[in-house]
Order: C-alpha cells, then sequence, then structure tokens
C-alpha cells in the first residue's frame, strides 16, 4: 500500500478547550489511487489533507507514505518530504501575487533534480498566451490551472485537493478535473480530493465518506468514468 493512516487522532486546542476532529481514521491507498473524500462542512476533510500533507501535527497514531513513517519526522525532514513527493492544490490557489504564470510555475521545480518541461507543462495547461501574466489579471480557471502546475510541475507522487473546483464555473471545473484525471493516469500520482460534489465520485477508484471526524464508509468504485463525462 501506497499510504496507510492508522489510527489517526487528530485534535485542536488544549485541555477544557480540546475538540476532537479526526477520531480514529483507518483507511490505505494503492499507488496511483484517486480518492474522494465527501462529507458535510466540518466533518474534518480538510484537515485530515493538512495531516497527510504534514502541514499539521496529529495527536496520536500513524501516516505512512510510501513506506515513509511522515508522522514521526522531525519538521525540517518534513519539509524536504513535503517538498519532494507532494503537492497541494487549495480552493483559493494561493498564488504569489508579484509572480507571473511562468515564475509560479517555476517555483515548484527548483527543488526537484528532475522536474516537467515547463514549456511542455504550460502548454498542457493551457496557459501559453498568459505565461506572462499576472495572477490578478487570469480568471478563477487560469489561477487554478497555474495552482495545479505549481503543485505537480515536480511529479510529486501525492497529490492532495482541496476542493480544487470550488470556485469554478461547471466548464472549467470539468476541465480542471480532466486534468487531474490525466496526470493521474500518466505519473501515477496517488490524488486525494475533497469536494462536496457527488458527480466527482463516478471518476474515482476510492470513495471515502467522513462524518463527524469518523469514516462513515470507504467504497471502491469499480466503474470509474471519464471526468468530461460527469453532469451536475
Ligand atoms: N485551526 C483550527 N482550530 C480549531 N478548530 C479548527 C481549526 N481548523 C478547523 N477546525 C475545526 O475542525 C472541524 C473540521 O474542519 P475542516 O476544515 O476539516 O472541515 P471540512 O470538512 O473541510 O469542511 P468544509 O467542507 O466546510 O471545508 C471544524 O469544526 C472546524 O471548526
Ligand atoms: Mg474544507
Amino acid at each position: 500500500m501506497f499510504l496507510i493512516v492508522k489510527n489517526l487522532n487528530k485534535s485542536y486546542g488544549t485541555k477544557e478547550n480540546r475538540i476532537d476532529i479526526l477520531k480514529n481514521i483507518n483507511f490505505s491507498l494503492e499507488k496511483g489511487s484517486l480518492c474522494t473524500l465527501l462529507g458535510p462542512s466540518g466533518s474534518g476533510k480538510s484537515t485530515l489533507l493538512n495531516v497527510i500533507g504534514a502541514l499539521e501535527p496529529i495527536d496520536s497514531g500513524s501516516i505512512v507514505i510510501n513506506e515513509f513513517k511522515i508522522s514521526n519526522f522531525k519538521k525540517n525532514i518534513l519539509s524536504n518530504f513535503r517538498r519532494k513527493y507532494l503537492g497541494f492544490i487549495f480552493q483559493f490557489y494561493n498564488l504569489i501575487p508579484d509572480l507571473t504564470v511562468i515564475e509560479n510555475i517555476m517555483v515548484g521545480s527548483f527543488i526537484h533534480n528532475d522536474p516537467m518541461d515547463v514549456e511542455k507543462l504550460i502548454k498542457d495547461l493551457d496557459l501559453w498566451q498568459h505565461k506572462n501574466k499576472y495572477p490578478r489579471q487570469l480568471s478563477g480557471g487560469q489561477q487554478q490551472r497555474c495552482a495545479i502546475g505549481r503543485a505537480i510541475i515536480k511529479k510529486p507522487q501525492i497529490l492532495l485537493c482541496d476542493e480544487p473546483t470550488g470556485a469554478l464555473d461547471y466548464k472549467s471545473s470539468k476541465n480542471i478535473l480532466s486534468l487531474l484525471q490525466k496526470i493521474n493516469k500518466e505519473y501515477k500520482t496517488t490524488i486525494i480530493m475533497a469536494t462536496h460534489n457527488e458527480e466527482i465520485t463516478k471518476m474515482s477508484d476510492t470513495i471515502i465518506r467522513l462524518k463527524d471526524g469518523v469514516i462513515s464508509q470507504k467504497i471502491e468504485n469499480k466503474n470509474v468514468i471519464d471526468a468530461q463525462q460527469l453532469e451536475w
């Protein structure tokens, strides 16, 4: 198994202010699987992505990615691990405003000794004619494609996406989903995507539902369809 989450507990706050957010989470994913994370607002989706991405500490349990027990690593090793193996795509892009499209994407490549070819990537992202623009000069879909470029240029083994189409219209959403599907297939990138869109389950190998910080359901989908066929 590529990702193994075992007896994971995560709370925020201390003592009487402590709130348990994730409660005894257990699941595993094979390399190259595309997993959708669903659940009501506040159920813990973003928190789960953040702890898998080592952006937040956990209280107990373990997270193993590709045989690295990331829940044991020290801070500096963790940031190295993140930079090398992990891509993160946020709901609101988090681009650097003073850098152009090409510069924003290049930021993701500096630490990798064999990054993707940036020109080819920008063309694949359909951003070539916008490559010298700044984020404020781009539409939401273009910004999100730029953020995806930044996350994948280093060929991450695992890509965590927190509502990557949350701020986009129907057509842009479908294009982003197609792009994620293509990355998943081409590079065997393991993808975990938090969303409120039920339809996305149809393009996923694994569907995990959270409820109040507990996994209420995990199902495998044997009939994965093309992202362009989704409708909502
Ligand atoms: N830094 C924090 N300090 C305290 N509580 C937090 C913090 N971050 C999140 N929480 C709480 O943890 C719970 C889970 O939040 P989380 O953001 O993981 O939910 P979510 O499933 O991603 O929701 P949404 O669908 O709205 O994005 C919520 O009750 C939230 O208030
Ligand atoms: Mg969230």
